[in-house]
């Protein structure tokens, strides 16, 4: 209650967003120039921009706790002005607690004061610690939470070894990367240290960039005997998201390692193929369509990196919401529940047209002269022209000529 008169020693405002009323930092107050990053200027970190990670957070622990079906325990420990876990505890059913933390102290104020306006005291409670002792102090079997959401500045590796340990049997961990640079192949050297695999600077590299974050989570798991399954993932512009549940057994860790492996690309005629495993790559090292030398990313994950189930879940509960992002999130849910069997990677239009000197075609006219052909050929969440398809670099080129000859 006392933080309900909390009065920040610095430029706020009120806001809503989902189902809760916020106080947040006035942003406008700390910016002197357009270029500047508005966010990081503030003493307390929060950016309206992330609302739809916010959004899609709470639709997937909710597609969680009906899955599970019993009540759950959540920790978000980087949680800044718990304008996230606020809205877990508010929004989300079946959820019992929500443990909110953060290191900055200015910050935990700002999050008890948004718990206790939301009248959620009874479920959600807010600390003040390095987010790895908290996690640590809940590693005990019976202490361990049910989700978490790790949403850091940049990349979530440095939490994820204490995440795992404090993760119940099959709970679900959410895992945000913003540190897109390394994770595209801007900064290699960075990625492999970080991640644990090579990055590509390839047309399809924020797929990519999703799939060394969920190889590095399972490989990390797979050190506790923890396998990995990926349930949900997405991408908007800045930032990737991994959604996971995580199963405790060597058979099970097992199982999610089969899902390792690596995607050789071609950067001469944009082919590219797998190689499924972790043993020394002895594949080929020439295109097999135009004989080039072949670029190698990885490890990284080359499995499913959506479960049709749990995302068809994810669709009920935002058809049942008023987000202010409502659309924008059925419009990726379906683009993910259509690409579940897809395979790895994709195909840019304008891409392929610029290195043919061709105007570009409508993406869904070439996708569909594809599958005229026979071929598997989907649109796909990761890039508005992009095409998931199991036909040949050349077979596309043809494909794309067929589309703009035809109108
Ligand atoms: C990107 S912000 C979190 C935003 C928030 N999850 C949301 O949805 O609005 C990252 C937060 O991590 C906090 N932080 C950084 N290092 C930390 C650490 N070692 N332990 C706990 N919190 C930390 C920062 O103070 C910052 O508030
Ligand atoms: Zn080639």
């Amino acid at each position: 209650m006392i933080e309900r008169s909390f009065k920040a020693d610095f430029p706020t405002e009120n806001i809503t967003e989902g189902a809760v009323k916020l106080l947040v930092p006035k942003l406008k107050a700390f910016v002197t120039s357009p270029s500047e990053y508005a966010p990081s200027k503030a003493p307390v970190f929060y950016n309206p921009v992330m609302e739809l990670n916010r959004d899609v957070a709470v639709l997937a622990l909710q597609a969680y706790q009906r899955r599970v079906n019993h009540e759950i325990t959540v920790c978000e420990p980087l949680a800044s002005g718990g304008f996230r876990g606020t809205r877990f505890a508010a929004e989300v059913e079946g959820v019992r607690k929500v443990i909110m933390n953060d290191i900055n102290e200015r910050a935990v104020h700002m999050a008890k004061h948004n718990v206790s306006v939301n009248r959620l005291d009874r479920k959600a409670v807010v600390k003040n610690k390095d987010a790895n002792l908290l996690l640590s102090s809940y590693a005990a079997p019976r202490k361990r939470f049910d989700a978490i959401d790790i949403d850091p500045f940049g990349s979530p590796v440095p939490y994820i070894d204490s995440a795992v340990r404090a993760i119940r049997d099959n709970g679900l961990l959410a895992l945000t990367a913003t540190d897109m640079a390394p994770l595209c192949g801007v900064h290699p050297k960075a990625c492999i240290r970080k991640y644990g695999g090579k990055p590509l600077r390839t047309e399809y590299c924020h797929e990519l960039a999703i799939r060394l974050l969920a190889g590095c989570l399972a490989t990390m798991a797979a050190k506790h005997e923890i396998g990995t399954e990926i349930v949900f993932t997405h991408n908007v512009e800045h930032y990737i998201r991994v959604y996971a549940t995580m199963r405790y057994g060597a058979k099970k860790t097992d199982e999610a390692l089969k899902n390792m492996g690596y995607i050789l690309h071609c950067f001469k005629c944009f082919h590219r193929e797998n190689w499924a495993g972790l043993s020394v790559i002895e594949h080929q090292d020439k295109c097999s369509e135009c004989n080039s030398k072949l670029s190698v990313a990885g490890p990284l994950w080359i499995g499913k990196l959506v479960d049709a189930d749990f995302c068809k879940l994810m669709d009920e509960e935002n058809s049942e919401r008023r987000f202010k992002n409502k659309e924008k999130i059925k419009k990726t849910l379906d683009l993910a529940k259509s690409e579940v069997d897809a395979p790895v990677s994709y195909y840019v239009v304008d891409r392929l047209c610029d290195t043919m000197n061709l105007p570009v075609p409508s993406v869904k006219k070439v996708a569909e002269a594809l599958r005229e052909e026979g071929y598997y050929a989907v649109l796909t969440q990761f890039n508005p022209k992009g095409i998931k398809t199991n036909a040949s670099a050349e077979t596309i080129k043809r494909a794309l000529q067929k589309a703009l000859f035809q109108g």
